[in-house]
């Protein structure tokens, strides 16, 4: 397909989210978030009380996932839940179910859908490896610990959540391990993917840099 597509991936709170969705509007592209789509998924299973190992019902849960996007509104059946799925608690239970292969299987195509003329900013874990292995462009953006933790905690504070430096430079670790780690589409730089440490940049010059090199790279 001539759609072009731009894959972001990257750890927890390194800024991908930011950065993907002030490229795809300057580009005038849409925007998958990708991340939010397991978060959709964990938020439904916390609320049902799924159990993690039952397998079946998390693949179910995510097949049958009714959640649409308006802006930068996120709703799951006709609720918005645009802040709850930014919980903490939400976002570790994301991480534990995107370890398994059947729920990364049952949104594989809900992702795929979001391609769409005239082009995609897609950010995640798997973009560039697994998605959408043939972008036009892959960008792989990363941060230190503590640059990535201090932004985790403006963002919580900001939404109305408590939130403890200490506790999220944990949590952010620990996930990063996860998803590091697991052996189902685990976080890593994508073959070909351009590396962006923005530890020590604003979100806009990291937008500018994911830009030149698209322009480049068309
Ligand atoms: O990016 P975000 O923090 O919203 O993602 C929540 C969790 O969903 C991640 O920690 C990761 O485990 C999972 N995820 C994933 N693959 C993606 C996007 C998110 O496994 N493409």
């Amino acid at each position: 397909s001539h759609i072009p597509v731009i894959a972001i991936d990257g750890p927890t709170a390194s800024g991908k989210g930011t950065v993907a969705q002030k490229v795809a509007q300057h580009l005038g592209f849409h925007y998958l978030d990708s991340g939010a789509l397991y978060r959709l998924t964990a938020l439904s299973v916390l609320r049902r009380n799924t159990p993690l190992d039952d397998e079946h019902a998390l693949a179910k849960a995510a097949e049958h996932l009714h959640c649409h996007f308006n802006g930068a509104h996120i709703f799951l059946a006709n609720e918005d839940v645009t802040n709850d799925i930014r919980a903490e608690e939400v976002g570790n239970m994301a991480s534990k179910i995107a370890a398994i292969p059947t729920v990364r299987q049952a949104l594989y195509g809900l992702q795929l859908s979001f391609r769409q003329p005239p082009g995609l900013v897609a950010d995640g874990r798997d973009m560039g490896t697994v998605i959408f292995p043939h972008a036009g462009l892959k960008v792989f953006l990363t941060a230190s610990v503590e640059a990535r933790a201090q932004r985790r905690y403006k963002q919580l504070i900001d939404k109305g959540f408590s939130a403890n430096m200490e506790d999220l430079s944990k949590d952010l670790t620990e996930r990063d391990a996860r998803d590091s780690n697991r052996s189902s589409a685990p976080l890593k730089a994508a073959e070909g993917a351009h590396l962006l440490d923005t530890s020590a940049m604003t979100a806009d010059q990291a937008v500018e840099q994911v830009l030149s090199w698209y322009a480049s790279a068309k």
